[in-house]
């Protein structure tokens, strides 16, 4: 009796620790097996044993047997499962990850950067949050001067304000690092606009900023429409005329031909003013420089045939996921 009740834990354990189908059935045949089973052989000896030791020893069998079956059985199906994948059917359509796309403005800005890359440009972050200082009086924009008008402004309090275009970044740049200077300012803007298919009172502006010994208009030119037969491609037709910004002498204005639409203007630039560069520090006899302002609203809107810039602050999945 004591044996069998040893027998039994022996073999419920390797039961447990069998690792596959093979060996649980190799165990089944070890224990169970109909005729060199050691159950079987204990059953044909029973016969041999005293009479007094007989009582009770076939039920213990019978019930060491069905202990045995009962945990061949139960370690069964989780080898089947992993087996015969019977459970796990690799050709039913998964759980669907969802992977988000960069925003087109993000591309579009990604895409300017690239590009004045190539021409030795890096770039830098700035406040949004920004004196007037920096964002008018250094830039030839003094109090009361007309050019503010342009450019509706929401005020913090009496010298803060959100800054209304990322040329505010020029001097603040300038005042810290020395030439030659080949830097974009991209980020986000404020004015008072009314919202309509062309204006938002938040949009983005990437701001460029070259200065050095020897540079000029015709470089300035020069990269300029580099930049748009790269953007836009190729064959693109660009034009200049002459503009005015109180902080670059001379001013331009850029427009790219649209066949459907005719000219278009796509950023403002010129020659940074002596008096910028002094009040950044940079001697104007020694250094020149140019620099231009884009908004990458706009070019997104030309290049991806948007007509309502409201479309690209939605958030309307409908349209983000063309990206
Ligand atoms: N700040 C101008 C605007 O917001 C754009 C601009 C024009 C930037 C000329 C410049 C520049 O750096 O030289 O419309």
């Amino acid at each position: 009796m004591d044996d069998l009740s040893k027998l039994l834990e022996g073999s419920l354990k390797e039961i447990r620790q069998a690792k596959d189908k093979p060996e649980l059935e190799a165990l089944r045949i070890k224990y169970l097996g109909r005729s060199k089973g050691i159950l079987q052989r204990i059953t044909k000896e029973i016969p041999s044993l005293p009479v007094g030791q007989r009582a009770g020893i076939g039920t213990k069998i019978r019930r060491t047997r069905e202990k045995i079956e009962g945990a061949l059985e139960t370690a069964k199906p989780s080898f089947e499962t992993a087996k015969s994948g019977a459970t796990i059917d690799i050709t039913a359509p998964g759980t669907k990850i969802e992977t988000g796309s960069l925003h087109p403005l993000t591309k579009v800005i990604d895409e300017i950067k690239e590009i004045f890359h190539y021409l030795g440009f890096t770039w830098i972050d700035g406040p949004e949050a920004e004196s007037d200082v920096y964002n008018f009086q250094k830039l030839n924009m003094p109090p009361e001067h007309p050019a503010r008008d342009v450019q509706q402004t929401y005020y913090i309090d009496n010298d803060t304000l959100l800054r209304t275009h990322t040329s505010s970044m020029q001097v603040r740049y300038m005042e810290n690092h020395k030439p030659p200077i080949r830097v974009l300012f991209p980020g986000r803007c404020y004015r008072r606009d009314m919202p309509d298919s062309t204006h938002l009172p938040s949009f983005y502006q990437v701001e460029g900023l070259l200065i050095d010994t020897q540079t000029s208009l015709t470089e300035l030119l020069g990269s300029l429409e580099f930049f748009a037969k790269q953007f836009f491609g190729a064959k693109t037709k660009t034009r200049v005329y002459g503009h005015y910004f109180p902080y670059t002498e001379p001013s331009i204005e850029i427009e790219v031909y649209y066949p459907k639409r005719g000219w278009l203007e796509i950023l403002g630039a010129g020659m940074v003013h002596p008096s910028v560069l002094r009040n950044g520090g940079i001697n104007p006899d020694k250094y020149q420089g140019w620099a231009f302002g884009m908004g990458p609203d706009r070019l997104a809107m030309l290049k991806y045939g948007i007509s309502d810039i409201r479309i690209l602050y939605d958030n309307d999945l409908r349209f983000l996921n063309q990206f």
